[in-house]
């Protein structure tokens, strides 16, 4: 039974319909099929109870989902999945072992909304979130600005992402820096997650190289009263940057180099927690000449530039791992959202084995490539 449920709360943001069906004696309903309805605002799950000779509708939330879900799975002998792409048959025998059956579908008939469902997010549409409606992401009702939905995403799944790692520490205080916070969604947002929702107190500093940005986020900060969040005129690959002691060092789209640079600086730091989100990888791009077993990539611009970014995140995930930091490679969001969508999420968890580094700089040596990380460590001796 727990699998049946596991399976179907695994599923519960991304089914396109749910039958309970062969249902025991005590069971209320002799069938229950759930969907997901658009409604005017958002997309609700539905429930449809069928006695003998009525229907019945009720209408959940996702949590709501959850809780039924929970109720009434042991009551049914048969419980279908319909997935986008798949469907998932557990038909329960008499001896209580289960029986799964997995078939491919076409997944013709997708819930419209199906990206636009309200999904329990962190940071729940509604939610009077003052900073999320002053930068454009919220409407003055708190609702979703339509543009803006991927960027609300993002940054959801940016905090849920710190949440999950910092909700097992016991923390009160904690000290950020933001490399490349341009217009400081995800700081502000962060800023309000720990304040509100953590009640952890924070300090946090945004550097920014531009400096109509830095001077506009400090203004809204102050409107706030914001007093631990600030905002630094800064190029990150060449100004001094805080002495402070620093927890968490997060990085949201910094332009190629300078994620490095954010990453160089947690590594001689020895800051505790890494979330960086790549982009715009250019470098080694620019550098790579044919070496070895993988010049098939370099044949074609598109293969090149591809083959270049994945090797460069590959690359700080290693030179991570070297300076003793535990490392997730994540899907940050679906690749239908945003391209660029790994997160390299890492916590210091003991001394770096600079001979980690070795392999790393063989390989990137076979192929004549730059790599700022890299270089910067070994500026440093490392
Ligand atoms: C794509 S934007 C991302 C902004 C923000 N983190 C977000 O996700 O909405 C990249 C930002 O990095 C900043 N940036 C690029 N190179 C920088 C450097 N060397 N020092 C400081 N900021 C830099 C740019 O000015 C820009 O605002």
């Amino acid at each position: 039974m727990q699998r049946v449920l596991q399976t179907i709360l695994e599923n519960i943001h991304a089914f396109q319909k749910i039958i309970f069906s062969d249902y025991l004696p005590n069971a209320s309903y002799k069938k229950i099929v759930l969907r997901l309805v658009q409604g005017k605002e958002h997309v609700y799950i539905q429930a449809e109870q069928f006695t003998q000779k009525q229907v019945f509708h009720v209408n959940f939330d996702c949590n709501q989902a959850q809780e039924y879900v929970h109720k009434v799975v042991p009551f049914y002998k048969q419980v279908v999945l319909f997935l986008c792409g798949q469907t998932i048959s557990f038909h329960i025998l008499p001896n209580g072992k289960i029986k799964k059956h997995i078939q491919n579908n076409t997944c013709e008939n997708v819930v419209p909304s199906l990206h636009n469902r309200n999904k329990t997010y962190l940071l729940q549409e509604g939610e009077n979130i003052p900073a999320l409606r002053d930068l454009g992401v919220f409407t003055a009702d708190n609702k979703i600005v339509k543009s803006m939905y991927d960027k609300y995403k993002q940054i959801n799944k940016f905090v849920e992402m710190v949440d999950e790692t910092l909700k097992k520490e016991d923390l009160t205080h904690i000290t950020m820096l933001d490399f490349g916070c341009g217009k400081s969604y995800l700081t502000f947002i962060l800023y309000y997650y720990f304040t509100v929702k953590r009640n952890i107190s924070v300090h946090i500093i945004g550097y920014d190289i531009k400096r109509d940005v830095v001077e506009h986020c400090n203004k809204v900060a102050q409107t706030y009263g914001y007093k631990n969040l600030r905002f630094e005129v800064s190029d990150v690959s060449k100004d001094t940057l805080s002495e402070e002691h620093i927890d968490m060092v997060v990085s949201l789209h910094a332009c190629n180099t300078a994620t490095d640079y954010a990453l160089h600086y947690a590594i001689m730091k020895k800051v505790p927690y890494i979330f960086s989100v790549p982009c715009c990888q250019h470098e080694i791009n620019e550098s790579i000449q044919k070496g070895g077993d993988f010049d098939i990539f370099l044949k074609h611009g598109l293969f090149k530039e591809r083959f270049s970014a994945l090797l460069t995140d590959a690359v700080r995930a290693e030179i991570l791992k070297a300076m003793g930091y535990a490392v997730d490679v994540i899907e940050f969001v679906d690749l239908a959202h945003s391209p660029k969508n790994v997160m390299l999420r890492a916590k210091k968890v003991h001394a770096s084995n600079t001979t980690m580094l070795l392999p790393i700089k063989e390989l990137l040596g076979k192929y004549g490539v730059q790599q700022t990380l890299l270089q910067l460590l070994e500026k440093e001796n490392i």
